[in-house]
């Protein structure tokens, strides 16, 4: 089993900490101070410094001050926390707009934007990039040494578009360099529709209403980001070439591929705000975290992340604003450690007392002291943390793996129907698949579909409507090796230019792979009733199922109900090499799915953590080689009894032994070494 090492430098420890913002209380140093004796007491030990901090290093144009920065990196020091240094470039200098206004950014109506919000700076503006060299250049040459320097937080949530004319015209380039000519780039958008034949490169826009245009237009969004990304990293590099960088990802946020980001990466972060006061189904909320971590892990093959961002109490932009309830802080944590994290850290450190994140939930309360219920929860997971070293660097090993893919949910944005946006629920769709695995507690990577398909036993693809280019020859190979595949309704449709295959579906070679044609897919509106019939139980049906035909395969399960449908399969195997290849034609919910993929996963003889018969537990597994830890999670309000596996094991929290059955309060949660 692979042990990996540190994610950041000089840090074997469980991460813990959050960003801090000493730069909004300069003026009252006691507030300061108090805050690093109030570091110690909760445990913290790593903290994001800087990221919206331009005004404060450079005041006014070309006059930098460094000075209190100094201070606070020396007491890090100190007190031997590790700072996640942050270039500033998310959030400008108004004297900079104002004297620069090409540093905005140009809305998607072609506007101008006047200085005012954050994360809103033009992709390409040179005197933009010219500025953010020179402070990103200070910063590596001042810190490169610090002994708090830990990683480097590249500006903050990078995310959307900028329209203008110098990023149109990279645009343009790009799309030269990708499609060489101009026939072949009309040919790639099927630009003979509605007369949108291209004779100029000039007269190609983000507005153009092809679909191929649209979809070009967000993967170059990717590319202008990971280059100004690249960007950023090169002048930290060449003072500071040893200090890991990051960038803090948002979940499956749609506006980048983050895949592609994570290429310029050394380590994955994540900021994740889960939705305590919108979802009221704890399971779930924890199987999407846990989904997003999964990918988050899988997107450095398996390497710990960070969680850069969390709330410690409740945020001030979602809706609800629901307080935490006792253990669930720990358990939102901890569900990042057992998934493979090697730390978590909180938005914010202290709540500003002013401005627009005021309300927003923070280790430190305005009353400025540690008696609050957030911080005694902030600090008791501190506490436990100190006892978890032996966590850090371990691996996740996972034998089964469910793609989830930018571009395909790029593909069901972009193309118009069968159906509307909000009726195909892509990510939902993707989340139900998992989630039914999940909750037999069997441990899953997510993947692209340009990951690597072989060190798996069971992939899941559900709604894999684009098919990149190689992707059906590798599932085929991936399958004709011993592989088993689950592939759904929705999949195969499109290639890579959003152009549909022809010859029947699933395309580009998948009929053979899975013995089918699918030669319709038709809506289920909610006045219609579909189900299908598997293993002589009836499980509805509801939004979409596609009338298949076998060609080869065996059907498992068939359609009953609508006329239409009744009698046609909608489950299906078949055999391919020394692999199968089932297809699930329906959008049935999650009950058949946790049948149908639980029993597939024991016939893998995929081991579930613990077995699935411990309702209202969900366990996780990491292992370095030499130990095992053991996280359980109750996603209950109720107290709940987990049945251990075989051997005997020892809580972290209190050093005490443990075996055979185990208690855990509402929401509890608890780490087991064996
Ligand atoms: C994040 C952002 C932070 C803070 C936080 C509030 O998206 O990166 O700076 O605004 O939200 O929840």
């Amino acid at each position: 089993m692979e042990k990996f090492g540190p994610i950041i430098r000089n840090a074997a420890e469980i991460l813990h900490g959050g960003d801090y913002n000493p730069d909004q209380w300069l003026e009252t140093p006691e507030i300061i101070d108090r805050d690093f004796e109030l570091m110690e007491k909760s445990g913290c030990n790593t903290f994001s410094v800087g990221i919206f901090s331009w005004t404060a290093l450079e005041p006014a144009p070309g006059k930098y001050r460094f000075d209190w920065l100094d201070r606070i990196m020396d007491r890090m020091a100190e007190h031997n926390f590790h700072v996640i240094l942050a270039t500033p470039s998310g959030a400008k200098p108004a004297w900079l707009a104002t004297a620069h206004p090409e540093v905005c950014r140009v809305d998607e109506n072609g506007l101008r934007q006047p200085y005012s919000w954050r994360h809103n700076h033009c992709w390409s503006s040179p005197f933009y990039r010219a500025k953010v060299r020179e402070i990103n250049s200070k910063l590596a040459k001042r810190y490169a040494n610090h002994p708090a320097l830990s990683g480097w937080h590249l500006s903050n949530e990078y995310s959307g578009s900028c329209y203008c004319d110098l990023c149109i015209d990279r645009f343009r380039s790009w799309l030269r360099e990708r499609y060489g000519t101009l026939e072949n780039l009309n040919r790639a958008w099927w630009n003979t529709f509605w007369s949108h034949i291209h004779t100029d490169w000039a007269e190609i826009t983000p507005w153009g209403c092809s679909e191929g245009n649209s979809f070009d237009w967000k993967r170059f969004n990717t590319v202008q980001c990971c280059e100004f990304m690249k960007f950023e990293v090169d002048a930290l590099r060449a003072c500071a070439p040893d200090v890991p960088v990051t960038t803090n990802m948002m979940g499956f946020f749609d506006g980048l591929d983050y895949w592609r980001v994570a290429e310029v990466c050394d380590f994955i972060s994540d900021d994740v705000y889960p939705g305590w006061g919108i979802e009221p189904d704890v399971r779930k909320i924890l199987a999407e975290c846990s989904m997003r971590h999964d990918m988050h892990r899988s997107m450095k093959n398996g390497k710990p992340f960070l969680i850069m961002e969390s709330a410690p109490s409740a945020t001030n932009w979602q809706p609800g604003h629901r307080l935490k309830r006792p253990n669930q802080h720990k358990l939102e944590e901890l569900t990042a450690i057992g998934h493979g994290a090697d730390g978590t850290l909180y938005f914010q450190w202290r709540k500003s007392r002013g401005n627009l994140e005021k309300f927003h939930g923070a280790v430190v309360d305005h009353v400025g002291t540690e008696e609050t219920r957030v911080f005694r929860d902030v600090a008791e997971l501190g506490a436990l943390y100190r006892k978890c070293g032996g966590i850090c660097g371990s691996a996740y090993p996972a034998q089964a793996a469910v793609v989830w893919d930018w571009e395909c949910l790029w593909a069901f944005q972009t193309s118009s129907g069968p159906g509307s946006l909000e009726e195909k629920k892509y990510t939902e769709t993707v989340q139900t698949f998992y989630r039914a695995l999940w909750t037999k507690n069997i441990p899953l990577d997510v993947i692209e579909s340009l990951s690597d398909f072989s060190k798996y036993r069971l992939l899941i693809c559900p709604m894999m409507l684009m098919l990149k280019p190689g992707v059906a020859e590798r599932l085929k190979a991936f399958v004709a090796a011993g592989g088993t595949v689950v592939m759904s309704y929705f999949s195969g449709y499109e290639d890579r230019d959003t152009n549909c295959f022809l010859g029947g579906w699933p395309g580009d070679g998948l009929m053979e792979l899975f013995g089918i044609w699918n030669e319709e897919i038709g809506g289920i509106p909610a006045f219609d009733r579909q189900s299908i019939c598997y293993e002589g139980r009836e499980f509805d049906v509801s939004g979409y199922a596609e009338r298949i035909h076998l060609r080869g395969a065996e059907s498992l399960a068939t359609y009953v109900v609508d006329p239409l449908y009744s009698g046609n399969p909608a489950v299906t195997v078949n055999r391919f090499g020394a692999g199968k290849a089932y297809y699930i034609a329906a959008r049935t919910g999650e009950e058949f799915l946790s049948e149908f993929l639980g029993k597939l996963a024991a016939d893998e003889g995929l081991e579930p953590v613990i077995p699935a018969d411990n309702p209202g537990i969900s366990a996780t597994l990491r292992s370095n080689g030499e130990e095992e830890f053991l996280f359980l999670f109750n996603y209950t309000a109720e107290e709940r009894s987990v049945r251990l596996p075989e051997g005997s094991y020892t809580a972290l929290a209190d050093g005490s032994a443990r075996s055979g059955v185990v208690k855990l309060p509402p929401f509890g949660s608890e780490i087991l070494k064996k």
